[in-house]
């Protein structure tokens, strides 16, 4: 099989098509019928690679998807599940167990840091959060229990950088495993394997499905720690439902396509914010003025459609209202959270996130009052800097 990236998306996994059908067929089934000999079946059921069987172990599309995705992030090996979070926790709980110790960052996606401090630490297991963009900082906070070193690069919401190459050689060193979410580059701009990561998770609700029209998740590894995770999966049950994965390999088809579009629109808009006299900052990691942009540029090959921009005010109160009116006044960009699709989002990560976080975890994962996320999609990026340009217009 081929092994360039379009044609991977197209027709990788095509042999879990049992049927002539070119585009893979909907199994819209909870269980499957059982071959002669049911008490060897059975057996086999409890194998990642059995046949088929009931659809917490397995579903031909799941297979299809969990195909082209480890082909893509470069492991032996993958998983899907029926959200981001559930591809997180079940990778997260098929490395450690009570009394072990994981280096995170201080800033990841909010369901994570949740998941880190409010769930793990229940079943003993500790988290030292870092600053990610201090390398030394992780090397610093390994303790003799520690079993994994867990980021997320770029960084919901604040797009930071977190070097993949001086992380996966610390993991080597201390000979502990290293996982990586991968959701805010997508596969396209972004290979953590090359930089010897050993676990690379998404959000497959993002950019890999495109379409805000499904909820996926996705583990990409080793045979043998996929074997691991399909064992907990199979008793946590967060499978993807057939529908939902049946649009997730669509929406792969044409993941390269929208990314390179996205990254083109995303740029120029960064560009066009970057010169606005009513934003105070742009957070962009292809801009040259992000304070990483060397690094993101030796790790990234595109650099996605993320980008976080602080609206001017004289002060914190002014700068919320103006983020506020900033959003109320757009016509083309929707207010929503989620990111990746095909459509341009923008939020207000303070108003959003604010049920979720303390003040003090806000300052630390850099959420300021004035702060907005854009999700940059595939329109005219002409009509999006439009959109824009009348918006801010209209602020004091
Ligand atoms: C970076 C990142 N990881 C994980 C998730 C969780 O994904 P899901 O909402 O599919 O559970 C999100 C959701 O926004 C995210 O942005």
């Amino acid at each position: 099989m081929a092994s360039n990236t379009e044609t991977i998306l197209v027709h990788e996994g095509q042999h879990f098509n049992s049927t002539a059908a070119v585009t893979a067929p909907i199994f819209q089934t909870s269980t499957y019928i059982a071959d002669s000999n049911p008490a060897e079946y059975i057996k086999a059921a409890t194998e990642p690679k059995h046949p088929y069987f009931y659809h917490r172990h397995g579903n031909p599309t799941n297979s299809q998807v969990a195909a082209v995705v480890a082909k893509l992030e470069k492991t032996a090996d993958a998983l899907v599940f029926a959200t981001g979070m559930a591809a997180i926790s079940n990778a997260i709980l098929a490395v450690v167990k009570s009394g072990d110790h994981i280096v995170a960052q201080l800033a990841h996606y909010s369901g994570t840091s949740i998941f880190f401090k409010e769930f793990l630490t229940d079943y003993g297991i500790t988290v030292t959060a870092v600053d990610q963009t201090d390398t030394d900082a992780f090397a610093r906070a390994i303790q003799a229990n520690t079993k994994l070193i867990y980021i997320e690069t770029p960084s919901n919401p604040n797009l930071n950088i977190t070097d993949l190459k001086a992380i996966g050689e610390l993991s080597k060193q201390h000979e502990i495993l290293s996982m990586v979410d991968n959701t805010f580059a997508s596969p396209i701009n972004q290979t953590p394997r090359d930089f010897g990561i050993d676990i690379v998770v998404h959000s497959a609700t993002k950019y890999l499905g495109g379409h805000s029209d499904l909820t996926a998740g996705i583990v990409c590894g080793s045979q043998d720690y996929i074997a691991k995770v399909w064992k907990r999966s199979v008793a946590l049950g967060a499978s993807l439902a057939p529908l939902d994965s049946w649009l997730l390999l669509r929406g792969l088809k044409t993941l390269s396509l929208r990314v390179k579009q996205i990254n083109s629109n995303a740029l120029a808009l960064a560009n066009f914010l970057d010169q606005h006299p009513k934003i105070k900052k742009v957070s962009y990691p292809g801009l040259i003025s992000h304070p990483q942009h060397e690094l993101a540029a030796r790790q990234m090959r595109g650099f996605s459609g993320m980008i976080c921009i602080e609206v001017d005010g004289q002060d914190e109160e002014q700068a919320f209202k103006n983020a506020q009116s900033l959003i109320n006044n757009l016509n083309i960009f929707i207010n929503a959270a989620s990111l990746g699709g095909v459509e341009s989002l923008i939020v207000h990560p303070a108003s959003m996130w604010g049920g979720h976080h303390t003040q003090a975890q806000k300052e630390a994962s850099g959420i300021t009052l004035g702060m907005l996320r854009i999700s940059v999609g595939i329109e005219n990026v002409a009509d999006l800097i439009e959109d824009l340009e009348q918006a801010l217009r209209k602020l004091d």
